[in-house]
């Protein structure tokens, strides 16, 4: 069984106090209404609240996940924050690859892979991006890219660490910009990558694969998104931070 997603990428907002609050509201809302039974709903604030947050959701149904994670054990890694340590704080998925952390930090993909590798080695499982920019879509260059970003890291896992894994298709052309990608080109890119898996690591694993879109997902354009046979849920950046967007986003993943 595929599980269905909904996960909010708070990126570089929110202070102390905002974040608690935002968090609380969440958790209120989801504990008031309850949650779709078959929807996991993950928050990934930034590091500093991540201990606050896992907290906060420890008896919610909630699960919590950091936007990064060091590709290195331990050590004199000024700056960095460890998959053990996230494991201590109970801190459950990672985002891997966020084409932000490509573009503004120099991610590699033999970095990301490395990343990949310390997660799940510390039972953190990572959401891992891929996605095309605007200009290689333009040139029908973006099945390459996504093909080239999936084999050059998480592809090589070896199967029970890859089955671990989620994917979050994440066209850079449609991240904070009000422009999502439609359901049929979002459908197309699933369809894709799931086929990619199938020849890789057979039908099982790419049946169950949870393949998350992300870039402008609202709640008013959520349902439909999700409801396309491959998309699986959600990575959601700005309309993550606000409550009775985020919990109109999670209805929108019920089946
Ligand atoms: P957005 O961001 O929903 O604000 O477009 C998505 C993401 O970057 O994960």
């Amino acid at each position: 069984m595929r599980t269905k997603i909904v996960a909010g990428n708070w990126k570089m907002n929110k202070n102390f106090s905002e974040a608690d609050d935002l968090l609380t509201e969440i958790l209120d809302s989801i504990d008031e209404k309850g949650k779709p039974e078959d929807v996991d709903v993950v928050i990934c604030p930034p590091f500093v609240y991540l201990e606050m947050a896992s907290d906060m959701a420890e008896d919610s149904p909630v699960f919590i996940g950091s936007q990064n994670v060091s590709q290195f054990e331990s050590g004199a890694y000024t700056g960095e924050i460890s998959a053990a340590m996230l494991r201590s704080m109970h801190v459950d998925f990672a985002i891997i690859g966020h084409s932000e952390r490509r573009k503004y930090f120099g991610e590699t993909d033999e970095m990301l892979l490395g990343k990949a590798k310390a997660a799940l080695k510390n039972d953190v499982l990572p959401i891992f991006c891929c996605g095309e920019l605007l200009p290689e879509r333009e040139a029908g260059k973006h099945f390459d890219i996504v093909k080239a970003q999936l084999e050059n890291t998480i592809f090589n896992l070896d199967p029970d660490d890859f089955n671990r894994t989620i994917i979050a298709y994440e066209p850079v052309w449609a991240i904070g910009t009000g422009v999502n990608a439609t359901p049929e080109q979002a459908q197309e890119m699933h369809f894709f990558i799931r086929e990619l898996i199938w020849n890789k690591f057979g039908a099982e694993i790419a049946n169950d694969k949870t393949i998350l879109y992300g870039g402008s997902c609202t709640s008013k354009n959520a349902k439909e998104l999700f409801s396309m046979p491959d998309v699986d849920g959600g990575l959601i950046g700005g309309a993550s931070l606000t409550t009775s967007e985020f919990v109109k986003i999670i209805d929108a993943a019920k089946e």
